[in-house]
C-alpha cells in the first residue's frame, strides 16, 4: 500500500490501517502481533515530516483520532483536550473562533495534532509547548496508555521525549491545551510587527483572526504548497552554535541573521547559510531547493528519497566546508 507523504515520494508499505480510538489502537496491535509478527511498525501523521528513502517494509499505523473538548475553564484560561489525528490547521482556526488563544502563529503549519506534539511544531516565535499542558499516549508494545505532563515532555527547539528516547514506542492519542480567552499577540518574530503595520492595522487593535490571516499570507509567499511542489517544510533544522563561534562568523559575516538561544547559545538561519554556500534554487538532478526559501528542499518530480538525501548531503557538505557548521535534518529519514 501507498503512504501518503508531502514530498511526494513513491514508497510502499505492507499494510497501512488508520484507527479512530484507542480501543481500535489497540485491537489494530493485537492484529499486527497475530498477523504481521516481528515486522516493524511506524506510526505517521499527514507524513509531512518524513522522507522514505526505500519502501517500508512494515505496517503503518496512522490515527483518525478526532475531537475537540472543553475539560476546564477558568475566567481567563481554558483547557482543551485535542484528538491527535485532528488536522493541526483545522484545531488552531477552530480555537480562534472560539476565542481560545496562544495557537494563531502556528497556523498553516501542516500536520496532525500528535505530530505537533511529537515534533514541538514552532513559528514566528511560538512552539507548541508553549500551550501544551499534557500528552497522552498508548504503548505500541502492550497498548498500555500513558500521559506525560509538559515538563515530562523533554521540550526543546523542535526536540521532545517522542522524538528522542521514546520514538516508535507510543502513539500520541491525544494532546491537552491550556489557551487563554485574552488575546494578546505575540508579535516578538522579526518581521511581524512590519507585517502589521503594512496590512494597515496596529498592535492595539489587531484580532487573533487577522494575525493568523498575515502568518498564512507570510508563509503562502515564502513556502512552496506541497500540493503543487512534493516538501515537507523546513528540511534543516536551524543551528545552534556557541557564542564563540557565532561572534567569529559575525567578524567575517557582519550581516548573517543571528538569534540568542538556550545556555547562553546562538542560534543561526540555515537558510541564510545554505544561501550563501549558493544553493538557493539550485537543481540535483529531481531534487531542489526551494527557489524562495533555501531551507525547503523541493521534489520537482519524480525524485526518489535518494535524490532527496543526496542534494541534503551536498549542502551539508558545502556548508560544513564553508562555515565550519554540521547542519542537521529536521525531516525524519525513514
Ligand atoms: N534567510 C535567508 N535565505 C533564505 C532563507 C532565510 O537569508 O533562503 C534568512 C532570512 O532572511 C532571515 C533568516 O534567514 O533573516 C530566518 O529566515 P526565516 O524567518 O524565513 O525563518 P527560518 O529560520 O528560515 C524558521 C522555521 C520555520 C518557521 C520560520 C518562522 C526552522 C527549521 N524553521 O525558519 O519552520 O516557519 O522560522 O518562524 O526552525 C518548518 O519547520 O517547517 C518551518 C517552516
Amino acid at each position: 500500500m501507498k503512504i501518503e507523504n508531502t514530498f511526494g515520494i513513491e514508497a510502499q508499505c505492507r499494510e497501512l490501517i488508520t484507527y479512530d480510538s484507542e480501543e481500535a489502537l489497540r485491537q489494530a496491535l493485537a492484529y499486527i502481533r497475530r498477523q504481521y509478527e516481528g515486522l516493524p511498525v511506524l506510526h505517521i501523521g499527514c507524513g509531512s515530516n518524513l522522507l522514505f528513502l526505500n519502501d517500508y517494509n512494515g505496517i503503518v499505523l496512522k490515527s483518525g483520532i478526532k475531537g475537540v473538548h472543553l475539560t476546564d475553564e477558568t475566567e481567563s484560561e481554558v483547557r482543551v483536550e485535542v484528538g491527535a489525528g485532528e488536522v493541526c490547521d483545522d484545531f488552531i482556526a477552530q480555537a480562534i473562533g472560539h476565542g481560545w488563544y496562544g495557537l494563531e502563529n502556528l497556523s498553516l503549519i501542516p500536520g496532525q495534532i500528535g505530530a505537533a506534539a511529537v515534533q514541538n511544531i514552532g513559528a514566528y516565535g511560538v512552539e507548541a509547548c508553549n500551550v501544551i499542558e499534557e500528552v497522552r499516549g498508548i504503548s505500541l508494545k502492550d497498548g498500555i496508555a500513558r500521559t506525560w505532563k509538559k515538563d515530562e515532555c523533554k521540550y526543546g527547539y523542535r526536540q521532545s521525549i517522542f522524538k528522542e528516547e521514546l520514538w516508535g514506542k507510543y502513539a500520541i492519542t491525544r494532546v491537552t491545551f491550556r489557551l487563554s480567552k485574552h488575546f494578546k499577540p505575540n508579535l516578538q518574530y522579526g518581521g511581524l510587527t512590519k507585517a502589521v503595520e503594512q496590512a494597515g492595522l496596529t498592535e492595539d487593535t489587531l484580532t487573533a483572526e487577522q494575525l493568523r490571516q498575515i502568518i498564512i499570507d507570510i508563509r503562502k509567499a515564502k513556502l512552496p504548497d506541497p500540493k503543487e511542489q512534493g516538501n515537507a517544510g523546513s528540511f534543516f533544522k536551524n543551528p545552534i552554535v556557541s557564542k564563540e563561534k557565532a561572534e567569529q562568523l559575525l567578524t567575517q559575516y557582519p550581516a548573517m541573521p543571528n538569534y540568542p538561544a538556550e545556555e547562553g547559545k546562538v542560534k543561526l538561519a540555515a537558510g541564510w547559510l545554505i544561501e550563501q554556500a549558493g544553493w538557493k534554487g539550485r537543481s540535483l538532478g529531481p531534487a531542489a531547493v526551494h527557489d524562495r526559501q533555501a531551507l525547503v528542499l523541493v521534489n520537482k518530480g519524480g525524485a526518489t528519497g535518494k535524490d532527496i538525501q543526496r542534494l541534503c548531503e551536498a549542502i551539508t557538505k558545502d556548508v560544513n566546508e564553508r562555515f565550519g557548521i554540521e547542519l542537521s535534518p529536521e525531516v525524519n529519514f525513514i
